[in-house]
C-alpha cells in the first residue's frame, strides 16, 4: 500500500471506529459484532505501525474508551485504567511470551496468572479505611463516570471490606468487571419485550446500560454481579510481590474473585488453560470473550511497563467470536414436522465460533418484521453452543436501497396446499396433514440423536424413503425389508444391513425418548421425561385427561391441551398400535422409574470425601429421589454436603450463606440413617 492509500484508508478507519466507539461506549448499543470491531482496530494498528508518522493524536489507537456521559460527575483515575492488546492464536500468545522474556532478559518459564476475560463493564471501587467511598466506570481510561450509588446496589460489592483476616489499607482502588449473568440477561430481555421496550443486544450492554443509569433504583432492579481482577493505587496495604497475592488478599477482604483464575508456570500451561476454557465456555453462567494472561511478578510488571493504551505485561487471548457479520443472500420457507413454515436466511458463509454458518433461522414472520430483515441486508449472526444460528440485528447503516423485503408465501412451497395463520399464533402452517415435507421432518426428528437415535438415517435417505412411498409414518421404519432398501440410490447390501440394525437397536431406547420422538407439540425432552416419570407408560398417558395432566406441577394448559389433542387423533392411535406391533415397548421398565419425589426441586453439591458412598453414588441417589446434583456451588444450590477435607466449595457455600450439612445429616434426610 502506498503512503497516499494508507492515509486515505486510515481516515476511513478512524471515522468508522469513532462511530462504532460512540455506539458501544456512549449508547451501549453496538451496531457491529466485537469481532468486526477488532478487525477494524487491528487494521488501523497495523497501518499505523507501517506508517508511524501518520498517527494522529486523535486516532482511536491513542485512547482507551470513550469520554464520560455528561449527565454524570467525573472521577479521575489516579492510575490510568488501561486496555489490553489482543492475541488471536497460539502463535500470538507464544510471541507475547517471547517478548516478555526478551524485555526482561530472563530465561526459563515465566509465571503467569490466567483469568477468564469477562465481557462486561470495567469499573473501579475506592475503599478508604475499608469503606467504599467512590465507584466509577473506566470512561476514557483517565476519567470515568461517578456511578457510586449505582454500584452500591450490587450485592456482590461489599460496602465495607472484611478485616477479620487482613486489615484494610488506608486506600484501596480495586478494579473489576460488572457483569450480568446469561440467565438473568435472558429474563430481563423477555420482560423488556413484554413491556414493549427494546431488548439489549447482549449481556455486556445490559450490564453497561444498567450501571450507567441516572436512577440507582433501576440499577438495583437489575441482576448484576462484579468480579475483581486488578487494582490502581494501594496505600498502607500489605507488601504484595505477585498478582496472585493481590487476588488472595481481595478474597480475604470479601471481594469477589473468579474461582477459575489459575496460576500457570510457563506459557504451555497458559495454552492448556485456554483450551480448557474454550471447552467450558458455553457452560459458564456469564459471557467470557477470552482469557487474560498476566505476568505474575509485580516486579516484572513494573520492569515491563506499558505502552499508550495497554500494559506490556498482560494480553487478552480472545475466543472465537460468537457473533459475526455477513450478508443475507436469500430467504426461504422451510416446512417443519407440524407444518409450520419457518423462514430461513441463506447467508454468505461465515465462520462463527469455529463453525462455518450458511443458514440462520428467522423463527417466524413476526421476527422478520421486528428485525426488518431484507434480502441483501448485512446482518449480525450469532451462534452459541448447540443453538441454531440466528440473526441478532441488521446493520442498517450498510443498506444500499436495493434490499428486498420478504413475506412467507400463502402456498406451501413443498405440496402447494394453502398456508394459514392460526388465530392467536405466530406460526403460519401448511394445511395438508400428509404434506411430504411434514412427514420427512417427523421421521428425521424421530430418528434424531436425542430421540430414537437411528444412526445413518439422514436427510437424503429419508427423502428417498418418503418419495418412493416406502415410509408413510415413523412406524413403517420398523417394517422395512433389505430388498426395499437395496433399491435405493447408493445403498449396497452392507449399508442396508447397517441401517436395519440401527433401526432394530432403536427399539431399546427409553420411553421418554420415544415420547419425545413422537413430536407432540410442546413436548420437548424435559417434558417427555416429566410425563413418563409421572405416568410410567404411554398407555397411561394416552388415557390421561386434561385435568389429570394439569395437576402435574410442571405441566401447563398449553402442554396439557396439546397432549390430549394428540391422543385424540385416530391416526396417532393407529400409529401407536403399529409401533407396538413392531415390537416397541410402550411401558417403562421398572428400574427406569424414579424412586420418589423426596428431594424434588432441591439442588445438592457434594464436597470432600464421603464415607458411605462414592461421589457418583451420592449424586445418583439425589437424582433418583427427584433432586438435582450440581458440580459447583451457586445461589441456586440448596444444600452443600460436606465430607472429609472439603474443598473450596465449602468456602463458597459459606460466602453465599448456603446451608451445609454433614454426610450423616444427608443420610437422615434420605431415610438411610
Ligand atoms: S485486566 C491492565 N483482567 O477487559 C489490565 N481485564 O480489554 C487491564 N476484562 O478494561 C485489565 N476481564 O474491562 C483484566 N480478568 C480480567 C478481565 C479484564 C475482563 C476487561 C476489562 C478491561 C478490558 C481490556
Amino acid at each position: 500500500m502506498t503512503r497516499e492509500e494508507a492515509k486515505k484508508r486510515l481516515e476511513e478507519l478512524r471515522e468508522l471506529i469513532n462511530y462504532h466507539n460512540y455506539r458501544y461506549y456512549v449508547l451501549d448499543d453496538p451496531e457491529i459484532p466485537d469481532a468486526e470491531y477488532d478487525r477494524l482496530m487491528q487494521e488501523l494498528l497495523e497501518l499505523e505501525r507501517q506508517f508511524p508518522d501518520l498517527v494522529t493524536p486523535d486516532s482511536p489507537s491513542q485512547r482507551v474508551g470513550a469520554p464520560p456521559r455528561e449527565e454524570f460527575e467525573t472521577v479521575p483515575h489516579s492510575v490510568p485504567m488501561l486496555s489490553l492488546d489482543n492475541a488471536f492464536s497460539e502463535e500470538d500468545i507464544r510471541e507475547f511470551d517471547e517478548r516478555v522474556h526478551r524485555l526482561l532478559g530472563v530465561s526459563g518459564p515465566i509465571e503467569y496468572v490466567a483469568e477468564p476475560k469477562l465481557d462486561g463493564l470495567g469499573v473501579e471501587l475506592v475503599y478508604e479505611n475499608g469503606v467504599l467511598t467512590v465507584g466509577s466506570t473506566r470512561g476514557d481510561g483517565y476519567v470515568g463516570e461517578n456511578v457510586t450509588e449505582n454500584l452500591k446496589t450490587i450485592k456482590s460489592i461489599p460496602l465495607r471490606l472484611l478485616t477479620r483476616w487482613l486489615p484494610a489499607p488506608e486506600r484501596l482502588e480495586v478494579r473489576g468487571e460488572v457483569i450480568m449473568q446469561k440467565e438473568a440477561f435472558r429474563r430481563l430481555n423477555r420482560e423488556r419485550e413484554e413491556r414493549g421496550e427494546p431488548p439489549f443486544a447482549n449481556p455486556r450492554n445490559a450490564a453497561a446500560g444498567s450501571v450507567r443509569q441516572l436512577d440507582p433504583r433501576v440499577t438495583a432492579s437489575r441482576p448484576l454481579d462484579m468480579y475483581c481482577y486488578g487494582y490502581g493505587q494501594i496505600i498502607g496495604g500489605p507488601d504484595f510481590k505477585t498478582h496472585w497475592e493481590v487476588l488472595e488478599a481481595f478474597k480475604k477482604w470479601g471481594l469477589k474473585v473468579n474461582p477459575l483464575n489459575e496460576l500457570c508456570k510457563g506459557i504451555d500451561q497458559v495454552v492448556d488453560y485456554y483450551r480448557r476454557m474454550t471447552e467450558k465456555r458455553e457452560e459458564l453462567p456469564y459471557e467470557a470473550d477470552g482469557v487474560v494472561v498476566k505476568v505474575n511478578s509485580l516486579e516484572y510488571q513494573a520492569r515491563l511497563g506499558m505502552k499508550t493504551r495497554s500494559p506490556r505485561w498482560a494480553i487478552a487471548w480472545k475466543f472465537e467470536a460468537h457473533q459475526e457479520i455477513t450478508q443475507v443472500v436469500d430467504i426461504v420457507a422451510q416446512v417443519g414436522r407440524t407444518g409450520t413454515l419457518t423462514p430461513v436466511a441463506i447467508l454468505k458463509p461465515v465462520r462463527v465460533g469455529g463453525v462455518v454458518v450458511s443458514r440462520a433461522t428467522l423463527h417466524n414472520q413476526d421476527e422478520i418484521d421486528r428485525l426488518d430483515v431484507r434480502i441483501g441486508d448485512w446482518v449480525i449472526v450469532q451462534r452459541a453452543g448447540d443453538v441454531i444460528p440466528e440473526i441478532v440485528s441488521v446493520v442498517k447503516s450498510r443498506r444500499t436501497g436495493k434490499e428486498k423485503p420478504y413475506h412467507l408465501p400463502d402456498r406451501c412451497p413443498v405440496c402447494g396446499a394453502k398456508v394459514v395463520r392460526m388465530p392467536g399464533e405466530v406460526a403460519y402452517r401448511c394445511t395438508n396433514a400428509s404434506c411430504p415435507a411434514q412427514l420427512k421432518e417427523r421421521i428425521l426428528h424421530f430418528a434424531s440423536k436425542r430421540a430414537m437415535d437411528i444412526d445413518g438415517l439422514g436427510e437424503k435417505l429419508v427423502d428417498q424413503l418418503v418419495d418412493k412411498g416406502l415410509v408413510k409414518d415413523v412406524a413403517d421404519l420398523y417394517f422395512l425389508k433389505k430388498e426395499d432398501l437395496m433399491k435405493l440410490e447408493r445403498m449396497g447390501e452392507k449399508s442396508a444391513e447397517n441401517l436395519l440394525r440401527a433401526i432394530e437397536e432403536s427399539k431399546s431406547r427409553s420411553l421418554d425418548r420415544l415420547l419425545y420422538g413422537l413430536g407432540i407439540r410442546y413436548v420437548g425432552e424435559h417434558m417427555a421425561r416429566v410425563l413418563i416419570d409421572h405416568f410410567g407408560s404411554i398407555e397411561a398417558l394416552k388415557n390421561a385427561s386434561y385435568e389429570d395432566l394439569i395437576q402435574i406441577p410442571e405441566v401447563g394448559p398449553v402442554v396439557a391441551e396439546s397432549v390430549v389433542t394428540f391422543f385424540r387423533q385416530p391416526e396417532n392411535l393407529k400409529l401407536l398400535e403399529k409401533l407396538k406391533k413392531a415390537g416397541i415397548q410402550l411401558e417403562q421398565k421398572p428400574e427406569e422409574r424414579k424412586k420418589s419425589d423426596l428431594l424434588a426441586g432441591k439442588t445438592f453439591v457434594f464436597t470432600g470425601a464421603l464415607k458411605s458412598f462414592t461421589r457418583d453414588e451420592a449424586q445418583r441417589i439425589v437424582e433418583e429421589l427427584g433432586g438435582r446434583a450440581a458440580s459447583s456451588v451457586s445461589r441456586r444450590t440448596d444444600y452443600v454436603v460436606v465430607g472429609e477435607n472439603p474443598g473450596s466449595k465449602a468456602e463458597r457455600a459459606r460466602q453465599l450463606g448456603i446451608p451445609m450439612i454433614t454426610e450423616e445429616e444427608f443420610k437422615k434426610m434420605i431415610g438411610m440413617a
